[in-house]
């Protein structure tokens, strides 16, 4: 067999393994060998590419590069908190199109007849995500207004630089031989800077409640970006990884957007958050009722069938075991309890369920959106903990809130709703919420991990 056989072989291998990899990661019980599965697959892909035949590595400074960005992926992976997730994705994400656009350019400033439209096609794609995905982590760590930022002519403004940019990269093409180099030198340097101009441009009028959709679709772009430097560079593996993350990344935004009820173009364009929060329910005095734990006890004491709808507080508070603890006694005294899980509850796609899973709750208790609504009905209490939006019945009547249309879990339905959270403070989308004014709601304020503490100790004493 030839050596570049055996290449591709390998190649085809470490494929293989991530498309299982990321088979196995929809699911909280196959997800960790997935993960494995996938980073397996990516090392046999460096092996390969690093025993590429006839080409000659530096390996001291591969090996340095290495070691760099093992300390540094080791140090975020312990250190990153699980609310702190989506930043680290968009970091990862700005610095993954900013290697496929460093590599590009590297291959086209050393061999001048690569093709100039992928060249650009890399370039381009990989500077705008890695200006876009730095914006996306500022606001969401705060470093940058949270608020959707508009002014006058920005999407015309983006249209320009995306327009203008298409044309430097089509038009050398069309006016110079390949071999006049100086040419595409300079529309090549100004489509990068445009890219970097246009990610900007286009993530700041987005607003911050948006971001972990923005940054899904970063991710695709990265993918994209790093499929055109595989057909640069004729690399295989980068082809499908790249085909793999872009086609992946472009999946998972659709999921989110259908989980809000928006469009992508309404996201992207939308600035939605750009005005101090909408909806009829701002402003306007909520009469609450706040109780105690002991007296939430006594409710759940006389209830049957009892929901518990995690939401970001949870994840803030890092409250999930006790959250199983009271459930499991609740489950002990002979009452029915199930968990509802909305598709954008907490930051990520799917950080309830690894929330929970993390707390060793079974996978049978989770219900989802679709599943638990009509469960609602005849449910006795619905202990809402940490959650806000997701619980928003304007959401559902409301049309000047800005999650108008998002579906939502029906807890109001509920015979009575035991809402926990710290204050009156508002959810990500910045909005008021009036199911804490609603007469079979009641407020019990505190932390959820101290909360539920107490309200454990209650339980047992029931
Ligand atoms: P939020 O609406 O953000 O509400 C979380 C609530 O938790 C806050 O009102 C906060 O109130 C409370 N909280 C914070 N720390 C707490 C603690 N230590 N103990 C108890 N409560 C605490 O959360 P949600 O209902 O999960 O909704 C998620 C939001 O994120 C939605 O707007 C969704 O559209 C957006 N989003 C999510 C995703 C994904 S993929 N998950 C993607 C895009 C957008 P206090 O400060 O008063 O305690």
């Amino acid at each position: 067999m030839e050596p570049i056989q055996i290449t591709n072989i390998l190649y085809l291998i470490s494929a293989i393994a991530f498309i299982l990899g990321i088979k196995r990661l929809s699911h909280p019980k196959t997800a960790r060998s997935g993960n494995l599965l996938s980073s397996l697959g990516m090392l046999i892909a460096v092996i390969a590419t690093l025993t590429y035949p006839g080409k000659e590595f530096d390996f001291s400074l591969i090996l340095t590069g290495v070691a760099i960005g093992a300390v540094i992926g080791l140090i975020f992976a312990t250190r990153v908190q699980m609310t702190e997730m989506p930043q680290m994705v968009a970091i990862f994400n700005g610095l993954g199109g900013a290697a496929s656009a460093f590599v590009a350019s590297s291959e086209f400033l050393t061999t001048p007849d690569s093709p100039f439209v992928i060249v650009c096609l890399s370039v381009f794609i990989g500077s705008l995500t890695f200006t876009g995905s730095f914006v996306a982590f500022g606001k969401l760590q705060g470093f940058i207004s949270g608020r959707a930022i508009t002014f006058k002519g920005q999407q015309a403004i983006n249209a320009i630089i995306a327009l203008l940019s298409i044309a430097l990269i089509l038009a050398p093409g069309l006016f110079f031989e390949s071999s006049i180099y100086s040419g595409y030198l300079n529309a090549f340097f100004v489509v990068i800077a445009l890219a970097l101009l246009l990610g900007i441009g286009l993530t700041i009028p987005i607003g911050g409640a948006d971001m972990p959709v923005v940054i899904s679709l970063l991710n695709s772009y990265s993918g994209i970006a790093a499929a055109a430097t595989g057909f640069l560079i004729s690399n295989n593996a980068l082809i499908i990884s790249g085909s793999l993350v872009g086609a992946s990344g472009l999946i998972l935004t659709n999921i989110m957007c259908k989980g809000m009820n928006r469009s992508l173009a309404n996201v992207i364009f939308g600035a939605v958050g750009a005005e101090t929060s909408g909806g009829s329910s701002d402003g306007k005095e909520v009469n609450i009722k706040s109780y105690s734990t002991t007296e939430a006890a006594m409710i759940l004491d006389a209830a049957e069938k009892i929901i518990i709808v995690p939401g970001y507080g949870l994840a803030v508070a890092q409250a999930q075991h006790v959250a199983r603890e009271v459930a499991e006694t609740l489950e002990s005294m002979g009452k029915k309890v199930l968990y509802a899980i909305h598709p954008v509850a907490g930051r990520m796609p799917g950080h309830m369920n690894v929330l929970l899973a993390e707390a060793n709750v079974s996978y049978d208790v989770l219900k989802d959106l679709d599943e638990i609504n009509p469960e609602f009905e005849d449910c006795d209490v619905a202990l809402i903990l940490g959650a806000n939006d997701v619980v928003n019945p304007a959401a559902r009547h409301d049309q000047s809130s800005p999650i108008y249309g998002m579906p939502i879990l029906n807890v109001d339905k509920s015979r009575t709703v035991i809402i926990n959270k710290r204050s009156m403070n508002p959810g990500f989308a910045g909005v008021q919420n009036e199911l804490f004014g609603y007469d079979n709601s009641i407020m019990v304020f505190g932390d959820a991990k101290d909360m539920l503490n107490d309200l454990l100790k209650e339980v047992k004493e029931l």
